[in-house]
C-alpha cells in the first residue's frame, strides 16, 4: 500500500485532487511519484512543475520502440514481464516537495481479454512502482476506467471516484463500482467535488447512500481554484488555505490513516 486512482467523468477535479493530494503525501514525508494516465496530460499543472522540467517530459507510451524491445510485440509474442526497473528513474520529472511525475501519455485501449504489449508493460510498472515503506503513487485517469486492463488496475490499492453534483457524473460511479467489485478493490471511496449550496451536498450523500459506497470528502464549490488555473498556478500554491485546498487535506489525511492501519 499505497497506490490510489482518482476516477471519474471529465472535469469533475481528477487531476486538481490528484495533483494537491500528491502534494500533500509529500509534505508529509511520502516518496510521492504521480502517474498522469490520462491522454490531455495536466496532472503537471496541478503539482506544480516547472515550465522547464514539462518540456522535458516524455509519455511512456509514445516510445514504441521501448515498448517492443521491453515488452516484444511482433508476431504477437510477448513477454508477460517485462523489466522496467529502470523506467521510472529515466522518464519522471521532479516538482516541488520532491513530487515526481510519470505521464503514461495515450494508451491504446485494452479489449477484454486483451494481453497486448503495452497493457503488459503498463502492469510490469504499476506493479514494480512501490518497494518502499514511504512510496505513495497517486493515479490521474482517463475519464472513466475502461482503457486500462483490468490485469492492469488490479494493482490499484484504492480508487476514489469523484463525482459532482449532477446525474451524469452519478451514473458513471454506478457503472465504476461495478466494474472496481468484479476487479476486487475493496477500497473504493467516494469524494464530492464542486458542491455550492447545502443542496448539492444532500445529493451527494444520497449517490454515494444509494451506490453503496463510502464517502470521504466534500470540496466545496471554489473559485480560487479557477483564478490558480488562469495563472498558471498549482491550487495549492496559489491558494493553499483555500476552504477546497483544506478539505483537499482532509481527504489526504484519510488516505495516511488507511495506509498507517493497513501496516499493522
Ligand atoms: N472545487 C472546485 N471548485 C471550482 N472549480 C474547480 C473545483 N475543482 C476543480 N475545478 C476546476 O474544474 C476544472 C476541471 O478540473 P480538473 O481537475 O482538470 O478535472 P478533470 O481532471 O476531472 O478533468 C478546472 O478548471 C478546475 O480548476
Ligand atoms: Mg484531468
Amino acid at each position: 500500500m499505497v497506490k490510489i486512482a482518482f476516477v471519474g467523468k471529465g472535469g469533475v477535479g481528477k487531476t486538481t485532487v490528484a495533483g494537491t493530494t500528491a502534494r500533500f503525501l509529500a509534505k508529509d514525508g511520502y516518496n510521492v511519484i504521480g502517474i498522469d494516465a490520462d491522454p490531455a496530460m495536466n496532472l503537471h499543472s496541478a503539482l506544480g512543475i516547472s515550465e522547464e522540467n514539462v518540456a522535458r517530459i516524455i509519455p511512456i507510451s509514445e516510445e514504441k520502440e521501448l515498448i517492443e524491445q521491453r515488452a516484444g510485440g511482433a508476431g504477437g509474442i510477448f513477454v508477460v514481464n517485462p523489466k522496467v526497473d529502470d523506467i521510472p528513474a529515466k522518464y519522471q520529472v521532479s516538482g516541488p516537495d520532491n513530487v515526481r511525475l510519470l505521464v503514461l501519455g495515450t494508451v491504446k485501449k485494452a479489449k477484454s481479454g486483451c494481453m497486448c504489449p503495452e497493457q503488459a508493460f503498463l502492469r510490469a510498472l504499476l506493479s514494480h512502482l512501490i518497494l518502499e515503506v514511504k512510496d505513495a503513487i497517486v493515479i490521474d485517469m482517463e475519464a472513466g476506467i475502461e482503457h486500462l486492463g483490468r490485469g492492469t488496475l488490479r494493482y490499484v490499492d484504492a480508487m476514489a471516484i469523484i463525482i459532482e453534483p449532477g446525474r451524469r457524473s452519478t451514473e458513471l460511479a454506478e457503472r465504476i463500482k461495478n466494474l472496481a467489485n468484479e476487479l476486487k478493490i475493496s477500497r473504493l471511496y467516494i469524494i464530492g467535488n464542486k458542491v455550492a449550496t447545502p443542496i448539492e451536498e444532500k445529493f451527494i450523500k444520497k449517490v454515494a447512500k444509494d451506490i453503496g459506497v463510502e464517502l470521504i470528502g466534500m470540496i466545496p464549490y471554489d473559485n480560487t481554484l479557477r483564478i490558480a488555473d488562469l495563472n498558471g498556478k498549482a491550487p495549492i500554491d496559489f491558494a493553499p488555505d483555500s476552504p477546497a485546498i483544506k478539505e483537499i487535506e482532509k481527504i489526504e489525511k484519510f488516505f495516511i490513516n488507511l495506509i498507517e492501519s493497513s501496516k499493522n
